[in-house]
């Protein structure tokens, strides 16, 4: 969500002028978007931020802002930390980024007062439609991110999100639709479909229409499109996965076999007092149910270790449904406390090293899980979105398959953006090998 906010500001002040550079070390101005979600996440931003403001001693008017979650978290007592901040922009204001920065540099050049620190913290109705802008100019980009909504209002005990995202706003599926057919025009085959809650899209707004849901509708709405090849989406809550959006994964053949299904935790007593209304055994049906609609598919998983009062019993029940579904990736979070949040109210009151410990457990089955399911793909046939350059290596190209795995290959510019077929040859945790099948390619 936050690498396409950026982009979405990347882009608009593309569009005013202004030119993105790759290394901060050659930009006159750095915004810095942030995540609230842990506390470690706040730390390193505030960090950077203190790092970045030390260039203004030689340079007076080199320019540092933050945006996103932090800015709204903290608010102007960022101020107190980072007083010689010049951007304070919040998560409905992204779109406000080029005429604050405009007014800035006007100020500099004695149009107006220079005031201390431009601040934009409000609400703004609308504010969800604003991040549509991509950035083509830098090269094809064969798969996209497009946010869809805004918020959530499920106010899981632990989360700051609805505090810094606000309420649910979705986007209109007419608008969200030309988003992405403009995408295809120039090139982009996958689409992920971004909100902080996507199996609440339109809840409110949109009628069900033939028992589909409006996030159901969207999806094939998006299916429809020319050149669209593939669709991903996230995050979902487990509790969005009715019947409709399970047949979608036998009914759509463009929406992908990979989902990603925040568990949080495998004990029902730990997830009630996280206010997730589910039960592991309601989440274990919902993986079943994928699985014979779509047999194929890769699971990935958030979960919290260490929530307040968390017995290492209950952990052991989060291992079992770890166990259960043999996550092929998983984000595991050491619980921290978010003040304003329900759960902020607890004593924090598993170790840090419990917490560590139980780290690692998942962490060690996630690596053995990746690892096997990787290596039943070698000698397989992947059907690969070309990318772009992998990180290393003269005329490698990577790409992903439709479970989402990385594979690594050699290849050339031309095939960027195009689906190919690639033997696997090589398997590791995190990537896999393999040679392209050249003579099927139209090339
Ligand atoms: N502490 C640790 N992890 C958290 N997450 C959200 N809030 C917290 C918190 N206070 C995790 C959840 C969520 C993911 C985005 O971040 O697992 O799904």
């Amino acid at each position: 969500m936050n690498e396409r906010d950026s982009e979405a500001v990347a882009a608009m002040l593309r569009a005013r002028g202004y030119s993105i550079v790759d290394s901060e070390h050659d930009a006159d101005t750095v915004l810095l978007n942030t995540c609230a979600v842990r506390d470690q996440a706040e730390q390193k931003a505030i960090g950077k931020a203190g790092y970045l403001l030390q260039r203004k001693a030689g340079s007076p008017n080199f320019k540092v802002g933050i945006m996103g979650c932090m800015a709204q978290n903290r608010g102007t007592d960022l101020l107190d930390r980072l007083p010689d901040l010049d951007l304070l922009v919040g998560t409905q204001k992204f779109h406000r980024v080029p005429d604050m920065l405009d007014n800035l540099i006007a100020s500099e050049r004695g149009v107006g007062p220079r005031p201390r620190t431009l601040v934009d913290l409000d609400t703004e109705a609308g504010s969800q439609d604003t991040i549509r802008d991509h950035l083509p100019e830098r090269g094809p980009q064969p798969s996209a991110f497009v946010s869809i909504m805004q918020g959530c209002n499920m106010h899981c005990s632990f989360c700051i999100v609805p505090k810094t995202r606000g309420e649910e706003r979705c986007r209109s599926i007419g608008d969200i639709v030309e988003e992405c057919r403009a995408l295809a025009a120039q090139g982009t085959r996958e689409v992920t479909l971004l909100g902080q809650i996507v199996t609440s899209y339109g809840r409110r707004e949109i009628p069900f229409v033939n028992g589909k849901s409006p996030f159901v509708q969207l999806i094939e709405a998006v299916a429809e499109i020319d050149g669209i090849e593939r669709i991903r989406f996230t995050s979902p809550h487990p509790r969005g996965f009715k019947e409709d959006l399970i047949d979608a994964y036998r009914n759509v053949p463009k929406l992908m076999p990979y989902v990603h299904l925040p568990v949080q935790s495998g004990s029902d007593r730990v997830l009630r007092a996280m206010n997730r209304p589910y039960s592991a055994a309601r989440y274990l049906k919902i993986v079943d149910d994928l699985r014979a609609a779509a047999p194929a598919m890769y699971f990935s998983t958030d979960i919290i270790v260490g929530y307040p009062t968390e017995t290492a019993a209950e952990f052991d029940e989060t291992v079992a449904v770890f166990r259960r579904v043999r996550f092929d990736m998983a984000f595991i979070f050491k619980y921290s406390p978010r003040s304003g949040t329900v759960s902020a109210g607890l004593p924090d009151d598993v170790p840090t090293e419990e917490k560590e410990r139980r780290n690692q457990v998942l962490l060690d089955l996630l690596a053995e899980y990746s690892l096997e399911r990787n290596a039943r793909l070698v000698g397989t046939v992947q059907e690969v979105l070309v990318e772009g350059p992998a990180k290393r290596g003269e005329n490698r190209y990577q790409g992903r398959t439709p479970g989402n795995r990385k594979v690594i290959f050699a290849a050339s510019e031309r095939l960027v953006g195009q689906i190919v077929p690639v033997r696997i040859s090589e398997s590791s945790v995190t990537a896999l090998q393999g040679k392209l099948l050249l003579s099927s390619v139209d090339a």
